[in-house]
C-alpha cells in the first residue's frame, strides 16, 4: 500500500522533474550536488594519516614526517593546491572561510546532509593549528619549500622533496599568519560551541593567544620566513589580519576589548580607510567590513555607530564594485561570459570569494529590510543574491565554454587539472614508487586525462575572454586551490535551500 502510494508519488515527481527540465533552463544546476561534491575535495587535500572514513579513495597516508627534525608534529592538515607544501597563511584564511560558510549557512548545510562534512572539513585544519601552535609564541608557518617541492613531480605518499619545517617566534614574528590562523581557530570554536564544547574552548584558548602573539610581535611573515616569499608574500601587511583576527575573536567571546581593538584601530589599522575591490587569502579588508556592518543591527553597538558605519560604507563600496554600480574604476571587470574578472591567474578564488560577501551581504540587507544604495544606482537584496548566483552558475558549466570549473561536476569539466596526485597512477593501484623527475616524465607530460578525478576542486578558471585551455602545464588556468572552494560551500548550501526548494514547491 504505501509502497504503491511511493511509487506514484515518485512518478508525479519524476513527471513534474521532466516538465521543469523542459521548460525552464535545461541545464539548471544542481547545487546540493555541488556542495557534496565541493567538501569531498578538501578530503583530496588531506595531509597526514587518514582515517578509516576517508571517502576520496585514490589517496593514502602522506607526510607522517613532517615537522619531526624540528622536534614538533607537525603531521596533517591541507596541501594547498597542486602541490605539497603545507602553507599556513591560505590554509587558515580557508579553514576561516570554511567556518564562516557554516555559522552562516549550517542549517542548510544540516538539511542537505552536508554539515557533518563540513565539520570534518574544517577540524582537519584546526586539529593541525593546535599542533602547529607549540607554544603560546610559537606557531609553524610552513612546512616544505615551493622552490624544492615544484622540482618534483610526485605523488604525496612518495613524497621525497624537503619537509623542513618554518616557524614563527618572538624574534621572527608573522603578526599576519598569527592574525589569520587566530582567525581561524575563533570562528572554528564558534562553529563546535554546541557540538563539542570542549574542542571549542581549546581552540578559543589557542585563538586568544596566537592573536595576542600576533598583535604583541609585530612583523610581516615573510620577512621571517623567507621561503615563502615567492609563494604567499604578505603584500597587503599584516594590519587586516590583527583586525580580522580581532573581529572574529569578538563574535567567539564577546569580549569587550576584542571590539575596542576594531573599533579604536579602524583608522590606524586601514580598516575603514581601505575601500578594495579585493577579498582573499592575503586581503582580508572587506570581510571586516561586512563582520562590522553586521554588528550594527545589534542594539548593544549602537556606542560605537559612527565607526561601524563608516566599515559598512567600505563593505558597501566592495559589494557596488561587485554589481558594477561603483563609478568608473572602481568596479570589478566582466568578461562576456558574465563573469568577474579580477586577474589572469586564478581569477576563481576571488569569484568565489565575492560569491560569499554578496551572499552574506544579501542576507544582511534584507533580514534589515533595507536595499543597498550604490554611486550608480541602488540594488535589492534580490539583486546581490542574483549575481552571487550567476556566479555560481557560470563555475557550474553555464559558461560560453559549456565547460563547469568545479571539477567532477557535470558532464565536461577540466580533465587534466594541475595537480600532482591526481595526475599520477593511485599509490593504492600501484604502490611501486615514483620518483621525482619520474613524475614529470612519465605524468605531467602525459597527453591525456588525470587517471583521478579531483572531485569538488575549483580551478583557476577563464581568462578575460571566457576562454579556458584544459593542459596539465596551464597552472594559472588548471590549478585549484583549497581557498578557491572553501568560500563556495556555503553559497551552495544557499542556493540549494532556496532553489532546491523551489524545484519541489513548484509541483
Ligand atoms: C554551449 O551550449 C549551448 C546550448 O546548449 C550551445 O548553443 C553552444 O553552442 C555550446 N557552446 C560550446 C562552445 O560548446
Ligand atoms: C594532445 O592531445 C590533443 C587531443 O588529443 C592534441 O590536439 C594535442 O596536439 C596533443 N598535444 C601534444 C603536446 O601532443
Amino acid at each position: 500500500m504505501e509502497s504503491k502510494h511511493m511509487q506514484k508519488k515518485a512518478w508525479h515527481c519524476l513527471y513534474a522533474l521532466s516538465l521543469i527540465f523542459l521548460f525552464s533552463n535545461a541545464r539548471a544546476s544542481d547545487y546540493a550536488e555541488a556542495l557534496t561534491k565541493s567538501l569531498l575535495y578538501f578530503e583530496a587535500q588531506r595531509s597526514g594519516r587518514l582515517p578509516y572514513n576517508q571517502r576520496v579513495p585514490w589517496r593514502d597516508h602522506s607526510g607522517l614526517t613532517d615537522g619531526l627534525e624540528q622536534g614538533a608534529d607537525l603531521v596533517g592538515g591541507y596541501y594547498d593546491a597542486g602541490d605539497h607544501v603545507k602553507f599556513g597563511l591560505p590554509m587558515a584564511f580557508t579553514v576561516t572561510m570554511l567556518s564562516w560558510g557554516v555559522i552562516e549557512y549550517g542549517k542548510e548545510m544540516a538539511s542537505a546532509g552536508e554539515l557533518e562534512h563540513a565539520l570534518e572539513a574544517i577540524k582537519w585544519g584546526t586539529d593541525y593549528f593546535m599542533k602547529a601552535h607549540t607554544s603560546p609564541n610559537v606557531l609553524w608557518a610552513e612546512v616544505g619549500d615551493g622552490d624544492t617541492d615544484h622540482y618534483c613531480w610526485q605523488r604525496p605518499e612518495d613524497m621525497t622533496t624537503s619537509r623542513q619545517a618554518y616557524k614563527i617566534d618572538e624574534t621572527n614574528p608573522g603578526s599576519d599568519l598569527a592574525g589569520e590562523t587566530a582567525a581561524a581557530m575563533a570562528a572554528a570554536s564558534i562553529v563546535f560551541k554546541k557540538t563539542n564544547p570542549h574542542y571549542s574552548h581549546i581552540l578559543l584558548h589557542h585563538a586568544q593567544q596566537v592573536f595576542e602573539f600576533g598583535d604583541k610581535y609585530r612583523g610581516k611573515y615573510d620577512r621571517s620566513v623567507g621561503v615563502v616569499k615567492s609563494y604567499y608574500a604578505s603584500v597587503s601587511g599584516y594590519m587586516d589580519e590583527l583586525l580580522w583576527g580581532a573581529i572574529w575573536l569578538y563574535k567567539a567571546t564577546d569580549r569587550e576589548e576584542y571590539i575596542n581593538y576594531v573599533i579604536n584601530k579602524a583608522h590606524s589599522f586601514g580598516g575603514i580607510g581601505w575601500a578594495i575591490t579585493e577579498f582573499s587569502w592575503d586581503v582580508k579588508f572587506a570581510g571586516i567590513q561586512i563582520l562590522a556592518s553586521k554588528l550594527l543591527s545589534e542594539e548593544k553597538h549602537k556606542n560605537y555607530g559612527g565607526i561601524l558605519e563608516e566599515y559598512r560604507s567600505k563593505a558597501e563600496f566592495y559589494i557596488c564594485s561587485c554589481l558594477n554600480k561603483n563609478n568608473g574604476i572602481n568596479n570589478i571587470d566582466r568578461t562576456n561570459g558574465g563573469l568577474l574578472f579580477t586577474r589572469q591567474w586564478n581569477n576563481m578564488q576571488y569569484v568565489s570569494s565575492a560569491s560569499f560577501l554578496l551572499t552574506v551581504y544579501s542576507d544582511f540587507l534584507a533580514n534589515l529590510n533595507q536595499h543597498l544604495s550604490c554611486p550608480r544606482g541602488n540594488a535589492s537584496p534580490g539583486e546581490l543574491l542574483a549575481l552571487a548566483k550567476s556566479q555560481v552558475d557560470y563555475i557550474l558549466g553555464l559558461n560560453p565554454k559549456n565547460i563547469s570549473y568545479l571539477v567532477g561536476y557535470g558532464l565536461n569539466y577540466p580533465t587534466k587539472v594541475h595537480h600532482r596526485g591526481a595526475s599520477i597512477v593511485s599509490y593504492r593501484e600501484k604502490k611501486g614508487f615514483i620518483g621525482c623527475t619520474q613524475g614529470y616524465d612519465e605524468w605531467y607530460s602525459h597527453n591525456g586525462s588525470n587517471p583521478n578525478v579531483l572531485v569538488g576542486a575549483l580551478v583557476g578558471g577563464p581568462d578575460r575572454d571566457d576562454e579556458f585551455l584544459d593542459d596539465r602545464g596551464n597552472y594559472v588556468q588548471t590549478e585549484a586551490c583549497t581557498y578557491n572552494t572553501a568560500p563556495l560551500v556555503g553559497v551552495l548550501a544557499k542556493l540549494n535551500q532556496l532553489y532546491g526548494l523551489q524545484l519541489i514547491g513548484s509541483y
